[in-house]
């Protein structure tokens, strides 16, 4: 099991737009796996690879229903959201302690390729359907405040400053709880 330092915002990384993944090699199955490892010990739901300093388009998923299990998607569009939408309060592993209502599409369909290499295209709704839009916009350099008022960002980034310059005094024990 590795987990991997995961970057908090504003990290440069974290805006950049991540390359595509041409060929599933061996190297790519351990980025997977250590980006699972990373995601459940951080107790998220959803983490992409932007987000542990690897610029490219994976993202890993597992919103806990009892019959879902941890995916892995490589290389994602979405091809078709809903008019529908729905506003709920999300967080990022990158932004700590750090929630805000964002509006999205309640239903979207997206095509990946899985970790064996086959082309996959899956429906979503709800809560896997925002978690999936939240990380494909990770994959684009986009982040969740980005969705936000100007008002309510700036709120949210002067407490996350706030918190980061706290655990940094209180050392790094703290920091990883
Ligand atoms: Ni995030």
């Amino acid at each position: 099991m590795t987990v991997r330092r995961i970057l908090y915002y504003p990290n440069p990384v974290l805006r950049k737009e991540a390359k595509l993944i041409s060929k599933i090699t061996r190297e790519t199955r351990h980025l997977a796996r250590d980006m699972l490892d990373t995601m459940y010990d951080a107790g998220g739901i959803g983490l992409a690879a932007p987000q542990i300093g690897v610029s490219l388009q994976m993202f890993t998923m597992d919103c806990g229903d009892e019959d879902e299990q941890a995916r892995v998607f490589i290389n994602p569009t979405i091809i078709d959201s809903s008019e529908e939408t729905e506003i709920a309060q999300e967080g990022c592993l990158s932004f700590p302690e750090q929630y805000a209502d964002v509006e999205r599409p309640f239903h979207c369909s997206v095509r990946y390729r899985n970790l064996v290499g086959k082309i996959v295209k899956e429906s979503f709704e709800g809560l896997e359907a925002r978690c999936v839009q939240h990380e494909i916009d990770h994959l684009k350099g986009k982040l969740f405040i980005d969705h936000v008022s100007i008002l309510q960002r700036n709120i949210l980034l002067h407490d996350l400053k706030k918190l980061l310059a706290e655990r940094q005094v209180s050392g790094p024990k703290f920091q990883r709880s």
